[in-house]
């Protein structure tokens, strides 16, 4: 693989996604920052990423992505691949936070945030992977969260949303890796980014207001979030970091973030029981053995 690689990005209007965008472009990757309408309510952002992209002459190409939309993310995969001819990373980054007791959460809410945060990931992989499968070889990395191995109250949607996502990112890494193929779960702690104004709050106060004084707990945990929230482009630089590992040393699992809360020990934890399981089914994390079967190309 070229040591500078095709990057698909969504959700690179603002954060941490416009961050991975100007930090890959800059050491020469190829970069498609996607994002919901650049024309309408991403104009600015989108003008501001083409700005700089001529201004620096990065090598960064805007296109339109809204992750709930099937036909949108495979148009922007589609656009990708026939400007650049492949797509080497995919980072599943879109997203947003949830929170309030939930109890109070709508039907309505929770699935608008699974069919962002959980449903988007899935279009994505499914739009990309038979590109990478025909260049035997990709990376498909996922931003989860701390809060994809912890949970906190008034975060219980946001923390299934990543769960899930940690679990299909997880499933993918032991079914592609024969085919050359790395599944990457990025999980950042607090960061500073426009993430705490764009949460969404559980709708149903009538609820919430029942619950005495266990309804003031959203606003602490947003609170201590905020203000222990790091600099945002250290998940850049660690995302540069993954994305210029060579191919089959990348860990499944990395987690950056201001406090660890020992998210590195669930983790490690993690990788020894999901090794003796596989082992004891048969199968091994050791992606060596699945390497060894035969796989058909698409
Ligand atoms: N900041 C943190 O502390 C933190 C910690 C752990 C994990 N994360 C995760 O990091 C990711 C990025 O968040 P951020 O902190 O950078 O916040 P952000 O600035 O609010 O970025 C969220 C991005 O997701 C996009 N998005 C939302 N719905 C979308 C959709 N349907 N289609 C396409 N794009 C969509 C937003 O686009 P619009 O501009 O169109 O709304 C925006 O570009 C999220 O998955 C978040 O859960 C953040």
């Amino acid at each position: 693989m070229n040591s500078k690689q095709v990057v698909l990005i969504t959700g690179s209007s603002t954060g941490f996604g416009r961050l991975f965008a100007e930090t890959m472009a800059r050491k020469g990757h190829t970069v498609f920052a996607t994002m919901r309408d650049p024309g309408g309510r991403n104009a600015k952002n989108a003008s501001e990423i083409r700005a700089l992209a001529e201004k620096e002459s990065l090598p960064i190409h805007v296109l339109e992505m809204d992750v709930t939309n099937d036909i949108s993310v495979e148009r922007a995969v589609d656009a990708a691949v026939a400007k650049a001819g492949r797509i080497d990373v995919a980072i599943n980054n879109a997203g947003y936070y949830l929170s309030g007791l939930e109890e109070a959460v709508t039907t309505e809410q929770a699935q608008r945030l699974m069919d962002t945060n959980f449903l988007g990931p899935v279009r994505v992989n499914r739009a990309v992977l038979p590109h990478m499968r025909r260049q035997r070889g990709g990376v498909l990395i996922h931003v989860s969260s701390g809060a994809g191995r912890v949970v906190l109250p008034s975060a219980g949607f946001y923390c299934a949303s990543k769960f899930a996502l940690e679990a299909l990112a997880e499933a993918y890494s032991y079914e592609l890796a024969a085919q050359g193929i790395e599944s990457v779960i990025l999980e950042p702690g607090q960061y500073e980014t426009p993430v705490f104004g764009n949460t969404v709050t559980a709708a149903d106060e009538a609820r919430t207001n029942t619950y005495g004084a266990v309804k003031e707990i959203p606003a602490k945990i947003n609170a201590a979030l905020s203000s222990t929230a790091g600099n945002a482009q250290e998940v850049a630089e660690a995302v540069l970091r993954i994305v210029e590992t060579p191919a089959g040393e990348k860990q499944l699992r990395y987690f950056v973030g201001p406090q660890d809360f020992g998210l590195n020990e669930i983790n490690a934890l993690s990788k020894r029981v999901q090794t003796s399981m596989l082992e004891a089914f048969g199968l091994t994390a050791d992606t060596k053995f699945l390497k060894g079967k035969a796989v058909g190309a698409v």
